[in-house]
Order: structure tokens, then C-alpha cells, then sequence
């Protein structure tokens, strides 16, 4: 019998702090190692925003998605499905963990297309072909996913690593669907932390502005993997160390979670 996978957003953003990133890979083994199974897809927009800088290549961003001209598509490839994907398998590697990178242009992983050309080489995913997922995990192997997808004639599409990984948890029907960030769930004007919100609650926060940028592409993912079948999906802070565990293992209710 297979366990169903618990997938796991990781923010390019925990991802710049070492130490954040090393207790991580830790929680996760641990969590491994008890038995249940991860599939993690990565961010990487502080790393893409770094070696764009270093190139010259102008960072834009619309609604919290990059705008990706032919240039900075080289570039987002280079850092997710290069730098980035082997670091993060590299931190699991450490921890003995058989982690495996691949990114969606893999097997067809993730199918995009451009549904907004004002944003250039940004892809909506519109098929997840989780085969090769299920055969790595079915080899005793972790996943580590870069969110770079294949468009059409087969060409390279910046998706957000948001929507990437809750198509993952729909296509999957996974256990749980947890985005990892640096914010401790959604907040609400005044900060304070939202236990649960709805779908509704969702398009209030939407409509008002109290949900803006990089929490749109997660709230919107969350309620795409819950319509695909994924049990529970959940915005956690990922730079509070064992905060996964606590809410795995011991049931505390942290984060944000989202109902439909
Ligand atoms: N209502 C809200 N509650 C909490 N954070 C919000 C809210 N609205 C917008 N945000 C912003 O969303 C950000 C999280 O998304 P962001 O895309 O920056 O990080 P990430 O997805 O973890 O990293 P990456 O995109 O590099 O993978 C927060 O840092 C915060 O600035
Ligand atoms: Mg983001």
C-alpha cells in the first residue's frame, strides 16, 4: 500500500536564511523517517532576483508574478532547475535522505500554458503527469521539484512555485498540501493571524487588499488543490523551526488553513 504524500511548498525565501533551511531538512527527515512522504517543490525568487541583478536583467513583477521576458526565462531555469533544486536536494542528501530533483519539464511533470502574454513566458499549468513522481517515491526516493514547466513545443514556462505545488497536491490527492513562508499564516489588516479562512473569506480579503502579491498565487493554490481532491491545505511559517512537525505529529493549529 503507498502512503499519500504530504507536498510541501518550500518559499524561496526561508531558503536564504542557512540555518532556517538546515532545520528544515531536518524536520523533514524526521517526519521522513516516521514514515510518511513528502514531495517538495521549491521557490527561488530571491535567488532569480540575485542573478538577474548580476546580469543586469530588470526584476517586474505584476500581482506577485514575475514578468519573464526570453532573457530572464534563461535565467529563471538556470536558478530553479540548476542552483536552486540542487541545494535544496543537496540539504536532504546531508540528512541521508534520498532526494531526487527534477523539475516539470521532467517526463512532462507540468504542462503550461501562456494565458497571459503581458507576462511573457509565464505559464498556467494545465496537466500534471504525476508519473514520475510516483515512481521515484515508489523507489524509496523524495521528490524535490523545480516549478519550471513545459509549454508548448516544448518550451521552458516560469510557473508560480505556489500554483506548481498545489496542482501537484490536486493531481495527487494529497494528505496535505503545506506552503511553507516567512509570514506566520494570512493576516488580516490589522496582523493578526487568520486560523481558518474559506473560499469566501478568501475573495473578501482578495477584493479589500488585505491579501496582496506573493499570498494570492498561495491562497489561489490552496483552493485549486482542495477542488482537485487534497485533503487539507495549510499556510505555515516556515522560518519557525519544527513548526511542520508540531502541526503534523502533534495537531497544534498553526498557520492558516484553507477550507473550501
Ligand atoms: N494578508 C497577508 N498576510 C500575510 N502575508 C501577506 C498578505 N498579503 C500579502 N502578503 C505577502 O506575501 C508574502 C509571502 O509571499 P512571497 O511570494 O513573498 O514568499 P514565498 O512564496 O514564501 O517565497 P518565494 O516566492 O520566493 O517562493 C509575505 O512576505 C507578505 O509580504
Ligand atoms: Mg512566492
Amino acid at each position: 500500500m503507498k502512503t499519500i504524500p504530504v507536498v510541501i511548498k518550500y518559499g524561496g525565501h526561508a531558503m536564504t536564511v542557512p540555518e532556517l533551511s538546515r532545520a528544515f531538512a531536518r524536520d523533514l527527515t524526521d517526519l521522513a523517517r516516521g514514515g510518511r512522504s513528502f514531495i517538495v517543490v521549491h521557490g527561488g525568487g530571491p535567488q532569480i532576483s540575485s542573478l538577474l541583478k548580476r546580469l543586469n536583467i530588470e526584476s517586474r513583477f505584476e500581482q506577485g508574478l514575475r514578468v519573464t521576458d526570453d532573457a530572464t526565462m534563461e535565467a529563471v531555469e538556470m536558478v530553479l532547475a540548476g542552483q536552486v533544486n540542487k541545494a535544496v536536494v543537496a540539504q536532504f542528501v546531508q540528512q541521508g535522505v534520498r532526494a531526487c530533483g527534477v523539475c516539470g519539464r521532467d517526463a512532462s511533470l507540468l504542462r503550461a500554458e501562456v494565458r497571459r502574454p503581458e507576462l511573457g513566458n509565464v505559464g498556467e499549468v494545465t496537466k500534471v503527469d504525476p508519473a514520475v513522481l510516483a515512481c521515484l517515491m515508489d523507489g524509496g526516493f523524495m521528490p524535490v521539484v523545480a516549478p519550471v514547466a513545459e509549454g508548448p513545443e516544448g518550451r521552458a514556462l516560469n510557473v508560480n512555485a505556489d500554483t506548481a505545488a498545489g496542482a501537484v497536491a490536486g493531481a495527487l490527492a494529497a494528505e496535505y498540501f503545506v506552503l511553507m513562508s516567512d509570514v506566520p499564516g494570512v493576516l488580516d489588516k490589522q496582523g493578526v493571524l487568520q486560523p481558518r479562512l474559506t473560499r469566501a473569506d478568501i475573495e473578501a480579503f482578495k477584493a479589500d487588499g488585505t491579501i496582496t502579491g506573493g499570498m494570492i498565487p498561495k491562497v489561489d493554490a490552496c483552493l485549486n488543490a482542495l477542488d482537485h481532491g487534497c485533503r487539507r491545505a495549510l499556510i505555515l511559517n516556515g522560518s519557525e523551526s519544527g513548526a511542520l512537525k508540531r502541526y503534523l505529529v502533534d495537531g497544534e493549529p498553526l498557520g492558516t488553513a484553507v477550507e473550501n
